[in-house]
Formats: C-alpha cells, structure tokens, sequence
C-alpha cells in the first residue's frame, strides 16, 4: 500500500504535510528556506523525531544553497550558524542535533579541496540519505517488532510514532505496516494525546487510510482497557533515548509505562538508532521542552481553562528503564539489561 509522505524533496522544495490541519485537511506546503522550516518545526507542522531531523538536514540545505561567495571558509561558518539556528526550533528530539551534525560533519569532512558549490551539493546528497536510510531503519524496526508482536492481536500506543513522524513506515505503527502485509490485522487503540492530540488527530487518521481498524481513547482510559484484559501490548516511539534506555517520549507516555506495569503488560519502544543519546548515562539529562500553556487552556480555538491561573506544560516524559519490556530498533531489539545490550547494538553497522 502506498503510505502518505510526510516530508520529500521536489521541484526545488522540501515538500511537507502540515500536521496542524490533520484531520480535517490533508495538505502539503513547499519549504523553500531555514526560516520556514523552523517555524514548520516550532509550531508541529512537521514532527515526530524522525522527521524532524529529516526537516533539519532539508533545512540546513535550504538554509545555505542561497550563500554567495567563493570563500570555502566563510561558507563553513556560515553553515555552523545556520545549523546552530534550526537547532534552536526545539529542544528534546535528539534527531534534530544528530542530522545537523551529521551533515556538517560530512560537509567538512568532504571540503579538502573542493568548491563552495559542490560542497552544497554534498549537503544535499547528505540530506537525501538521512531521508532514504530512516525509510530502510523504519521497516526493519517493523520487521524485528512484528516478529515480537505477532502472537498479539490488540495494541496501544501514545502520541503519533507512525508514517507521518517518519520517512515512510514510522517506529511504534511500523509492525503494524508489516503485520498488514503478512495478512496479520492488529486492531490499534491511540491515545488521543493531551494537549496537542497527536493521537486522534495523527495517528487515528493515518491507520484508518491505510485500513487498519484503530479506536480512539482518552489518555484518561487506558487503565479501564488494560484492567478488562483488552490490551495485549504496548508500543511507542521515543526522541530521546539515554545509554541506560530511560526513554524520552510524548508528554503521557511514562503514565502509560507504569499502568502497563501494574498490568503486566509488555510496554516497547521503537526507536531508530539515531534517537539514542549515548552521551547521557540516564534520562535525568535529557532537555524537556516546555511548551505555551494556553496549548491547554485554549487548544484547538475554544478556551476550556481559566485565565490568571498557573499551567504546565512540558511537551515530554522520561520513561524509566525498569519499565521498558524491549527496545525495538532497525538494529535488533535490546532487552534487559537495557544498558548492556544498548552497547551490544552500538557495535552492530550495516
Ligand atoms: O511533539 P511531537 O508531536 O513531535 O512528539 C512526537 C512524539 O513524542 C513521538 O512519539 C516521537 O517523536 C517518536 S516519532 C517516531
């Protein structure tokens, strides 16, 4: 089946779906600059940890093709403080560091050498290839997580891990994808996902185009499921994973994990490696984004808070560790101990 495509590069552009409109709209817009690509990314046009690094290295492109000048120097600061700027659009998915860097590393490593225009055009190729490689990383997390999950029937998940946070397949929704095409139907409940609904909006909508039966629930209802026996998995994606797989993901994912727990039901993350942040021995340095609270107090053009009151509302969670069953990766799955076997998929490379 064809999956919708929620970002791609044609005719000169970095074409994306807009998130915000989802449901009720399915509309694509054309980013043609750093600036628009980090307002897409500020405000959830284009999200999810996947796509967001795939934005970042599309917009880094978009953010220096236009630079005049001979000088190769100039050009590399001039790419460092672009790539600093779109850094700046959020701050928990580690993707959006990770492809930044990635390509500034390649364009220097490539610029012994050559001209300020062909190091443009290794930026460009750079950014095809994170496109390309997160589409193969999806569908072989869907693969390792079907075989895991195919003895199960009835699934969870929170936020939007789907096609539409990814290249093509997503994490969590990826075997799903695979399981459809093995003749194995899953019925999928998502959670709608305060305050910004990722998961009636995104979610709901992108399994019932492609035929999977999914039902809606507020994040206020899962215990209700889980108790009646009618939950038989867990499974979400993450932006932030530490060495030891305590597991950033949206805001609701950890009460989930520990709901799961006190079931007994197996709680995963699919996460590609590129959303692993080696460089954080546990979750308790992972950056939070906070975001504006009138998200809960006026969401979606109707005020249901009161004014003058006190709101939090950080975008994500850790989860900790003990609670993760697995982490499905395009690498393998890690399974307790997290720590040890987190290093094991380190040293695997394709
Ligand atoms: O704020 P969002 O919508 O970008 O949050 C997205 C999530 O939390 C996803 O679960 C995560 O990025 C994984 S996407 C494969």
């Amino acid at each position: 089946m064809a999956r919708l495509k929620t970002i791609c590069w044609i005719d000169d552009a970095c074409r994306i779906v807009d998130q915000t409109l989802l449901p009720v709209e399915l509309k694509y817009e054309d980013i043609t600059s750093a600036e628009q690509m980090w307002d897409a990314i500020k405000i959830l046009k284009v999200r999810g940890a996947p796509a967001i690094g795939i934005a970042a290295a599309f917009g880094l492109y978009l953010g220096i093709r236009g630079f005049v000048g001979t000088s190769v120097e100039e050009f590399m600061r001039y790419l460092d403080e672009r790539a600093a700027y779109l850094a700046s659009a959020r701050p928990t998915a580690v993707n959006l560091f990770w492809a930044l860097e990635r390509v500034k590393r390649v364009a220097k490593s490539r610029s012994a050498g050559a001209d300020v225009s062909s190091i443009k055009k290794i930026i460009f190729d750079e950014a095809i290839l994170i496109l390309e490689e997160d589409d193969r990383s999806c569908r072989a997390i869907g693969e390792f997580g079907f075989e895991e999950l195919k003895n199960t029937k009835t699934l969870l998940t929170h936020c939007n891990a789907g096609g539409l946070a990814t290249a093509s397949y997503g994490t969590a929704l990826a075997p799903v994808y695979v399981g459809q095409e093995r003749g194995h139907i899953f019925n999928v409940y998502s959670d709608e996902t305060r305050p910004l609904l990722q998961g009636s909006r995104i979610t709901a909508f992108e399994l019932k185009e492609a035929g999977i039966p999914v039902t809606t629930i507020c994040d206020n209802m899962a215990a209700v499921l889980m108790a009646k026996g009618r939950i038989d998995a867990v499974i979400v994606g993450a932006d932030r994973i530490a060495a030891n797989g305590d597991a950033a993901n949206k805001i609701g994912t950890y009460t989930v994990a520990v709901l799961a727990k006190h079931h007994g039901i197996p709680f995963y993350v699919a996460a590609p490696f590129s959303t692993f942040d080696l460089t954080l021995a546990d979750g308790s340095g992972i950056p939070i984004e906070e975001r504006d609270g009138r998200e809960i107090t006026h969401g979606f053009g109707r005020q249901t808070g009161c004014d003058g009151i006190g709101v939090f509302n950080p975008a994500f969670d850790v989860t900790p560790h003990e609670l993760i069953t697995g982490i499905i990766t395009e690498r393998g799955i890690a399974r307790k101990p997290l720590t040890e076997n987190i290093s094991k998929l380190k040293l695997i490379t394709h």
